[in-house]
């Protein structure tokens, strides 16, 4: 995807040998214009899917979880970080260890909104080393929903998580692929 490659050129801004800021148009201001294209392109590239939910993690899936759902014209579930306390014992839980800050969150989506009846596109803002999506996928296989696939805007190769999710055979649709930070040098991909 060309309009979102040259707008990480553009104002991406590499702070270490590990990890990327694209905090002025994905991660803390949104430009909605690229997050439409975004949802679309992932729209496009599932449409065989029969896709019925469109989820993710709070908070910066919320924006590309949104576009796709708007562009594929299904829901949008995203796990919450925090338990509600109108949730009683109605919900699924996965664990997710963050490596980035060495910290691990429980996340949460109520049994009512997610059952055997759905076809499930995961959407991420960024793929590292998977452990988030692990715990997403966590929570489509204990509703017994089916797992159409992943989208992620951002996909950082060199972190591994895009080849562990792979081989256990789930398509993964990433729409741009960093394949090294080092010295502070951008490499991207496809
Ligand atoms: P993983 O889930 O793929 O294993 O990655 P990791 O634990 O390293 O990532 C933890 C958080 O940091 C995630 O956000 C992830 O989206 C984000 N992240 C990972 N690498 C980068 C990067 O290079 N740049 C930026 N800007 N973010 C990165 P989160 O914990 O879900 O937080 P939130 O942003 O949703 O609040
Ligand atoms: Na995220
Ligand atoms: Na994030």
């Amino acid at each position: 995807m060309d309009l979102l490659k040259d707008r990480i050129e553009k104002d991406g801004k590499v702070i270490s040998d590990q990890v990327i800021s694209v905090d002025s148009f994905i991660n803390h201001m949104v430009d909605p214009v690229l997050m439409m294209e975004i949802g679309t392109e992932f729209a496009r590239r599932f449409a065989a899917g029969k896709v019925t939910k469109v989820l993710t993690v709070e908070a910066s899936g919320i924006a590309v979880g949104l576009t796709t759902a708007m562009a594929l014209k299904v829901p949008l579930l995203f796990a919450k970080k925090k338990k509600p306390s109108t949730l009683d014992h109605n919900y699924y839980l996965s664990n997710i260890y963050s490596f980035t800050k060495q910290e691990s969150v429980d996340v949460y989506v109520a049994k009512k909104y997610l059952t055997d009846n759905d076809r499930v596109l995961i959407v991420d803002d960024f793929l590292a080393r998977g452990e988030a999506l692990k715990g997403m996928t966590g929570l489509v296989k204990q509703a017994g929903a089916v797992l159409v696939g992943i989208g992620i805007v951002i996909e950082k190769v060199f972190q591994g998580g895009g080849q562990a999710l792979r081989e256990s055979g789930i398509p993964i649709e990433s729409l741009v692929k960093i394949h090294s930070l080092e010295g502070g040098k951008l490499h991207l991909g496809e």
